[in-house]
């Protein structure tokens, strides 16, 4: 499907044959809609009965994954469809098909398509060529159902969204560039701290900023780990060596170190505050165990809020 476009309010049947790419090509209602769809999955208050009856999604993994791959296979089979899972290099893409000629091919053969690359523009250009939807499962800039998992989270723990501070400490990498949009389209405060070489793209600011000029939210980028922290409600890490960032992995673990989310650094929060991390986590680099395992983290309740967030999509973009 051809992207960017923004559409109206109103989630339900609003979406139907929409990309979900970037959480930035929707409006702030098509977002608070799709966390909303995500919570009512997560009551288990979304009722229709199998409503991917008939149904069939593909499910093309380019990169390592536990939590994406499975919850959105759960969510396929729990809403009544066919995943068909694809592993890169068991398809003819690793012998040279281009991924437009993919596209075309698997939307004669499925109802969309959930795709794990690494660059962007190759999801885009999926996207481009498909005639059935394409949900980013993760791509070198962008991990938008990650965000609406995250979304939930702060919304079952917090009780809203809007006005939230949210602290994202460590590697400004494709998780925290969701992030970023996430906060834009919901009014939270993100206050990202990072070492100069590693902060979030511009383009990515540029556009969440602009985002945020109608919601109240903000984006500051900071240096310091501990002003980002103070008095925030939740505090957000991710690895500090993304899949496929592997070169120049010792320079980046160490420009790192001072950005640890440590019980020092937790402390600075507020009194309430919640742990996240969108997992896998390297305990001991960029969290320390006691913060993983304390009684503030909530990053296995997160991991389990990929399940609801995956059927939200899919049954938005599927029009079900
Ligand atoms: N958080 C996340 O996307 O995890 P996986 O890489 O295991 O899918
Ligand atoms: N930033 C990480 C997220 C993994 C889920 C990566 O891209 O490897």
């Amino acid at each position: 499907m051809a992207v960017g476009q923004k559409a109206p309010a109103n989630v339900a049947g609003m979406l139907t044959g929409r990309d979900f790419l970037s959480l930035h090509d929707f409006s702030p209602a098509e977002v608070h809609g799709l966390v909303g769809l995500a919570l009512a999955y997560k009551r288990d208050a979304a009722t229709v009965p199998a409503p991917l009856a008939g149904r069939s999604v593909v499910l093309i993994f380019l990169k390592p994954s536990t939590r994406t791959r499975v919850s959105f296979e759960v969510a396929v089979a729990s809403l009544g469809g066919h995943p068909v899972y694809m592993q890169g290099g068991e398809m003819q893409l690793a012998r040279g098909e281009t991924i437009g000629d993919t596209g075309r091919v698997l939307s004669q053969l499925t109802d969309a398509i959930v795709v794990r690359a690494f660059a962007h523009r190759d999801v885009e250009e999926l996207a481009e060529a498909a005639s059935v939807p394409v949900v980013n499962a993760l791509t070198d800039l962008l991990h938008p159902s990650q965000a609406l998992a995250d979304l939930l989270t702060l919304h079952e723990r917090m009780g809203r969204l809007a006005g939230l501070r949210l602290a994202y400490v460590g590697d400004g990498n494709n998780v925290c560039h969701s992030l970023c949009f996430a906060a834009a389209q919901t009014g939270i405060h993100l206050r990202v701290a990072c070492p100069r070489a590693y902060q979030p793209a511009d383009q990515v600011l540029v556009a969440a900023r602009a985002d945020a000029r109608t919601t109240g939210g903000r984006i500051d980028v900071l240096e310091d780990a501990r002003e980002a922290v103070e008095g925030a409600d939740a505090v957000y890490t991710d690895a500090w060596v993304s899949m496929g960032f592997e070169a120049g992995a010792d320079a980046r673990r160490r420009a790192l170190v001072p950005y640890q989310v440590n019980a020092a650094l937790m402390s600075l929060a507020a009194p309430h505050a919640i742990f996240l991390h969108d997992l896998p986590a390297h305990r001991g680099e960029e969290v320390t165990d006691e913060v993983m395992d304390g009684a503030q983290s909530a990053v296995f309740t997160q991991a389990g809020n990929r399940l609801p967030a995956a059927k939200a999509i899919l049954s938005a973009v599927l029009g079900v």
